[in-house]
């Protein structure tokens, strides 16, 4: 790659302002949506007619389009442009210099796809260019098996997973078009970024170029191969966790397929990050695990011996479920290949077959945080949960909050039931209590919190426990707050400690409350 051709490249994208608000600004919202789910056509109608009010042509070339708008259709849409339009955009690179750096080929046809990605963190927004290979949308075609991943959902939850307290180093493992590199560097002073193509590290390289990050070193290799006997105070990982059936005839596409059965290649991730993560270290992973009818069917207790055994810490969250029937579609769809065709039918077979061969029952996705423990004595923290309500659009923060969850933990296992009752404790300023009544009713039937930050829990309250985190304001201990509630409610004021103190603890971990 050449570097002064890349920082001439950079120059002009900054100076095109080509953002992800200035293209939602030209092509609107409705087309804004309708790319995201594959339909190019409205943003392409939307340019045009831009370009048709200047100059009464609709040509990607009319000079009077803006700069971001030629970007956008070569880039993102997938339109040839003439090498006058491409230096209409890319004035410092020219027609030539984006030839001679990959981006077009000689009839002006992006080769890549080059976009502009906007996001927030607790640092503050960013606003970056992330190149990757064309997708679907440019293409007209389904994907080759080498293809090189943008930036889709699963990306953008991953990087709301990674926290954003300062560390030393991270390993990026798997990093695709660099996107988790450049968000993790963000609160590193330095990043290894692995991937088994290299392919992907070339595209990987010209993201971090075009946003002039310099903090990221690139290694090829399989998983930890590349970093073998390194540590790191940090892993992020969205691994190719797709499992796939091993036999002929079902594609292998690297971004999201390990090459390994069933569900080990996220094991063996979860199992390796013992060897490379810092005593303390944390390591923010995206996976697929299996029920099988071995060990009663339970994916969940699948992951938990993979981190116990591991001696690492970890907190497990299965987002979603599927049965396999519903799996395989999703992956086959994936490729390309529409349902109820020939292709799909055997491939479905395949799939099935391949789950059945392992007793599969049905395959769980979600977040699994590992910590590396700092003494070897200490007693281990794993929990494992089913949250699938929805977080938001964008959740933000996960990776923070998982982490104040951890060491919520470690106090907590500090305390006995004595010493927590002599702590103060604050509700967290995101908690809201709804109460619901029966018509004319003085009692509350149903009385709930929820959480408006981290997993946006809904907890089921009785009178006591309510009572108890209203009162709790950072002033009365929690034997005090108990003491009182006892009386209030006329009950056995043991009994009450004993019927609270877990389900504080549990508040404490989950973030509604919180020890000051
Ligand atoms: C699902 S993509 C994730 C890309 C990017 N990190 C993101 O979050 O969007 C998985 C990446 O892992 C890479 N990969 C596949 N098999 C691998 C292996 N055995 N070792 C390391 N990387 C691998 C793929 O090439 C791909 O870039």
């Amino acid at each position: 790659m050449d570097a002064a051709l890349t920082a001439l490249l950079r120059a002009d994208l900054l100076d095109a302002g080509y953002t992800v608000d200035r293209l939602r600004q030209l092509w609107g919202d409705e087309a804004d949506a309708a790319l995201a789910r594959g339909d190019r056509v409205p943003a392409r109608r939307a340019l045009e007619a831009l370009g048709a009010a200047g100059v009464g042509t609709s040509a990607v070339g009319s000079r009077e389009q803006g700069a971001a708008s030629i970007l956008a259709r070569v880039f993102l849409l997938g339109e040839p442009a003439p090498d006058d339009a491409l230096t209409t955009a890319l004035p410092r690179l020219g027609a030539q210099g984006a030839r001679e750096l990959g981006l077009v080929d000689d009839a002006g046809r992006a080769m890549l796809d080059l976009r502009p990605y906007s996001s927030i963190d607790a640092g503050g927004a960013v606003q970056w260019f992330i190149a990757s290979d064309l997708g679907e949308v440019s293409l007209g075609t389904a994907l080759p098996a080498d293809h090189v991943l943008g930036v889709g959902g699963a990306s953008l939850t991953l990087a709301a997973l990674i926290p954003t307290e300062p560390v030393d180093s991270v390993l990026d493992l798997g990093t695709g078009c660099g996107i988790q590199s450049l968000h993790a560097a963000r609160h590193a002073q330095r990043v290894v970024a692995t991937d088994i193509s290299s392919r992907a590290l070339e595209r990987a390289r010209l993201t971090l170029a075009l946003n002039d990050v310099t903090s990221v070193e690139l290694r090829l290799g399989d998983l930890f191969e590349p970093v073998a006997g390194e540590r790191f105070d940090r892993i992020v990982s969205n691994p190719p966790f797709v499992i796939t059936p091993r036999v002929e005839g079902v594609p292998v596409y690297e971004y999201r397929d390990g090459g390994r059965v069933g569900d080990a290649i996220v094991e063996q991730v979860v199992r390796g990050a013992a060897d490379h993560l810092s005593p303390g270290g944390t390591a923010h992973l995206l996976g697929n695990w299996e029920y099988r009818d071995a060990m009663g069917g339970d994916g969940l207790a699948r992951v938990r011996s993979w981190i116990t055994e591991a001696g690492l810490d970890g907190w497990v969250v299965e987002r979603e479920r599927q049965s396999p029937a519903e799996y395989a579609a999703t992956w086959i769809r994936d490729g390309g290949t529409r349902v109820g065709s020939p292709e799909y039918d055997e491939l479905a077979t395949a799939w099935l077959d391949d789950f059945a061969a392992r007793g599969v029952t049905a395959v769980g996705f979600g977040y699994v945080v590992l910590r590396q423990p700092v003494r070897a004595d200490a007693a281990r923290f794993v929990r494992t949960e089913v949250i699938n309500s929805p977080l938001g659009s964008a959740p933000t923060g996960i990776g923070d909050h998982v982490l104040a969850g951890f060491r919520a933990h470690d106090r907590l296992a500090a305390l006995d039931d004595t010493a927590l009752l002599a702590e103060r404790l604050s509700v967290a300023g995101d908690v809201t209590e709804e109460r619901h009544y029966w018509p004319g009713d003085e009692n509350p039937t149903v009385i709930r919190l929820r959480q408006g930050g981290g997993f946006a829990r809904t907890i089921d309250a009785d009178a006591a426990l309510a009572g108890l985190v209203g009162a709790s304001d950072g002033e009365l201990t929690v034997g005090e707050i108990i003491g009182a509630l006892a009386d209030l409610l006329e009950v056995d004021e043991g009994a009450l400690r004993d019927d609270l103190l877990p389900r504080v603890r549990e508040l404490v971990v989950t973030g509604l409350l919180t020890l000051d």
